[in-house]
């Protein structure tokens, strides 16, 4: 089999583009998302996955091993952001944004421990600069980021002796369609575009398998969004 890859959220904005490229490049695809993802390709594979859910991700993980015993590529991306102040914020968007963002990623993780290749399995995660910089009204999002990326940090040393590669990528804004959900008020022209974001991912996955990014930030020329 060629080279495989999980993406996670496939089925919208950055995930449904990272697919389609990785796709290019030759790579079997297996996509998670829970509404399905609609590229058809010989390739690609469209599995069921809420990754707020044990037996869905054991499940997502049972399916991929029918066709694959390793993967080479992981891109951890599913992801959702709800904006509220926080004496407006409910708990119920609280706790999905910690069940998307940091409790999803943990089982995915998880669950792929067994399929990891010794020196060869790249994880890309795609989280944010709210990962790193605080941001007003998102105060879940940001927290939900901020404990992904201590869990992955943990991580790289827990796996140092497969030799896992991290690239955490830490983009600003995006115009997906992550922002038509949230309603708000800022100017698309001050995001990055999903070509742009592109551009670094191919960078990044593409690179020599001798060098790896542990950190990448990157956003648009006029700055932070807030
Ligand atoms: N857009 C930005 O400004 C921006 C900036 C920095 C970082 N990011 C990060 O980039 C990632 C992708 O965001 P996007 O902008 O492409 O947003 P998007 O267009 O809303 O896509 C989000 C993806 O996540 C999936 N997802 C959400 N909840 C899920 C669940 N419970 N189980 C499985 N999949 C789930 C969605 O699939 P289903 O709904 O079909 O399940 C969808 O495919 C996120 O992690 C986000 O935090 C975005």
């Amino acid at each position: 089999m060629d080279k495989c890859a999980i993406v996670t959220g496939s089925s919208s904005g950055l995930g449904l583009e990272i697919t389609k490229s990785l796709l290019f490049s030759g790579y079997t695809v297996f996509g998670g998302s829970r509404s399905g993802t609609k590229i058809e390709h010989d390739n690609f594979y469209d599995v069921e996955l809420d990754i707020t859910s044990e037996e869905s991700v054991a499940e997502f993980f049972e399916t991929i091993r029918e066709y694959a015993d390793e993967i080479d590529l992981v891109v951890n991306n599913a992801g959702v952001c709800e904006m509220a102040p926080l004496g407006e914020m409910t708990t119920e968007s609280f706790e999905k944004q910690f069940a998307t963002n940091t409790l999803g990623p943990f089982l995915l993780f998880k669950y792929l421990e067994p399929m990891l290749v010794k020196g060869e399995t790249h994880i890309v995660s795609v989280l944010s600069t709210a990962a790193q910089y605080g941001y007003p009204n998102v105060s879940a999002y940001n927290a939900s980021k901020f404990g992904q990326l201590g869990m992955i940090e943990s991580l790289k040393k827990e796996w140092k002796e497969q030799k896992v590669r991290f690239t955490n990528l830490f983009p600003g804004a995006i115009d997906t369609p992550l922002w038509d959900k949230m309603g708000s008020k800022f100017s698309r022209d001050k995001m990055l575009s999903a070509s742009d974001f592109m551009s670094v991912f191919n960078f990044v996955v593409h690179a020599p398998p001798t060098i790896q990014f542990p950190e990448l930030t990157f956003l648009h020329r006029e700055g932070y969004l807030e």
